[in-house]
């Protein structure tokens, strides 16, 4: 069901040092900062020629990642996100085989402006999942 792989993502400590790193020591293009406060997130996007990274830090009092860099300070892979073509068919299916998908099941809208979901970790290898509708 699940499709191409959209994106890596990466919790940072510090966005700059983070976008220094990508753009000056890897030599990566990477995109201008975006606030999202309904995910508690500054992010950016990373673009590599087959996927993309996203780079995200802490934004407001209740970030989602803030625990994440609590355990992790220098950083560290957050979560990778999946493309599916119906984003409520897929989390019917999830929930279907007994996997959990976090904040209530309804999506929010994405840095790229589409539907996204989480699935719990715990049900996926030990890795926080994104699904995005493409
Ligand atoms: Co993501």
């Amino acid at each position: 069901m699940i499709g191409r792989l959209n994106h890596v993502a990466i919790a940072v400590p510090d966005l700059a040092a983070g976008v220094q790193t990508y753009a000056q020591t890897l030599g990566a293009k990477v995109s201008e900062p975006q606030s999202l406060p309904e995910h508690g997130v500054k992010v950016v996007f990373v673009e590599l020629p087959n996927t993309k990274i996203e780079l995200l830090e802490v934004l407001g009092e209740d970030s989602p990642i803030a625990p994440f860099l609590e355990k992790n300070p220098s950083g560290g892979i957050h979560h990778v996100c999946y493309e599916v073509n119906d984003i409520l068919a897929a989390r019917d299916q999830m929930i279907k085989e007994g996997a959990r998908v976090l904040g209530g099941g309804e999506p929010k809208i994405g840095a790229h402006g589409k539907p996204v979901l989480f699935l719990h970790p715990k049900d996926f290898c030990g890795t926080l999942v994104e699904l995005e509708q493409v």
